[in-house]
């Protein structure tokens, strides 16, 4: 299916009895803290209003697209990705970055497949039919977020020949099968015929609380492997089954071009690797499919990767009171950056590393150094 459709539908976001803050933020936003402090601002309420969905696909949704339109008599630019399918790899909870953009595309229309990492399978699985998630699978129009499948997948294989056989016999794979990269597109195919869009948003560096100094060969590579030639297997393996005019995006970090300390195992060359390869992935997936490949370069969100790297919090506070916007980043800012750089809005950018951090990349100078109060 192409990417061309964008009909003239654009909803108000808000539903009445829900506060603005709470669907903006969901369970899926930055820091606790800093969101039950920023719900009261009024700037937050009033963002809220312009979040741009579409319905979902069935016909009660339109119905209710339909009539949110004329109500509202809301005018402008759609982002519309009905008809459309993205399959997201790298969701295994509520609380990344990958769930965000989840949300945000299946707000826009988009049916939704997800990959989820063969060790994490089981507990996501349970989660999401124990109604887990229900409270944050909640989109704009009150409706849940439906995911049409989950497939397990490990990116760090490519084939079955690829696996070793700890891995093959490792109880925590016991049970799944197919799940390498090229089996996942393979069944894919054969369950939905293509799709429209590819999300990467999963990263592992083993050895990232390790400076690059101490770092080991097997840490880089495994850190380069999980986190970047991830993303270049994708992409190639799902290629053929993308319809022209479809997009992908990855997630990556500021570490891949400034020093953050602490980031480490590889992990900052393992972002530039992604950043570069978006480069030369939307030239070549430009002229061989029609493919636009971009980048989102998040600022820092409590998700459980994260969390593993031991120093989000402070990461995320240092974020607060040096950024341009001094305000807290919600996930859902970066899925509805997501969904716009996959829609038709976004029909002539690839190739790009595209900032979604309160403009923190762009300052040359910490605030809140304590050589600033002397
Ligand atoms: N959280 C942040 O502060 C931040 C900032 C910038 C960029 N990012 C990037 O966002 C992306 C998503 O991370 P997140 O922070 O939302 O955390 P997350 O924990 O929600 O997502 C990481 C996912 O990667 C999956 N994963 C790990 N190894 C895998 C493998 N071999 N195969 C398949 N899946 C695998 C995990 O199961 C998990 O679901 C990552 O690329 C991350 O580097 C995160």
């Amino acid at each position: 299916m192409g990417a061309s459709a964008a009909s003239g539908l654009q909803m108000l976001a808000v539903r009445p009895g829900i506060p603005a803050c709470k669907q903006m933020f969901g369970s899926t936003s930055a820091v606790s803290a800093f969101g039950r402090a920023l719900c009261t601002r009024t700037v937050f309420a009033s963002r809220a209003r312009t979040t741009t969905p579409g319905p979902l696909i069935s016909s009660t949704h339109s119905r209710f697209a339909v009539r949110a339109m004329s109500q509202s008599g809301a005018q402008g630019l759609p982002i519309d990705l009905r008809g459309k399918r993205a399959f997201i790899a790298g969701v295994a909870d509520d609380n990344g970055y990958g769930w965000a953009i989840a949300k945000a595309l299946a707000a826009a229309g988009a049916e939704i497949l997800v990959g989820t990492w063969v060790p994490a399978l089981n507990i996501f699985e349970t989660s999401l039919r124990r109604g887990k998630f229900d409270e944050s699978r909640k989109l704009p129009d009150g409706s849940l977020m439906e995911i049409a499948k989950v497939y397990p997948l490990d990116a760090v294989y490519d084939t079955i020949e690829d696996v070793p056989e700890d891995v093959k016999t490792n109880k925590r794979y016991a049970g799944a099968s197919n799940w390498t990269v090229k089996e996942v597109a393979e069944t894919v195919k054969n369950d939905f015929g293509s799709i429209d869009i590819l999300v990467h948003s999963l990263a592992n560096g083993p050895e990232v609380t390790k400076p690059l100094l101490e770092t080991s060969r097997k840490g880089y590579l495994a850190a380069i492997s999980a986190s970047s030639y991830s993303f270049v297997s994708l992409l190639q393996h799902f290629l053929p089954i993308m319809n022209p005019g479809g997009a992908s995006i990855s997630l990556t970090y500021i570490a891949s071009e400034r020093i953050i300390p602490g980031y480490g195992g590889g992990m900052s060359s393992a972002k530039a690797a992604l950043e570069s390869d978006t480069r030369v992935l939307a030239y070549e997936a430009g002229r061989k499919g029609k493919i636009r490949v971009n980048t989102i370069s998040a600022g820092p969100l409590g998700s459980r990767a994260a969390k593993a790297i031991g120093f989000i919090e402070k990461m995320i506070d240092y974020s607060y009171v040096n950024a341009p916007l001094q305000k807290e980043l919600s996930a859902d800012e970066v899925g509805n950056t997501a969904a716009f750089l996959v829609s038709p809005l976004a029909s002539a950018i690839t190739g790009s590393t595209i900032y979604v951090d309160n403009g923190l990349n762009t300052m040359g100078l910490a605030l809140d150094s304590p050589t600033l109060s002397t």
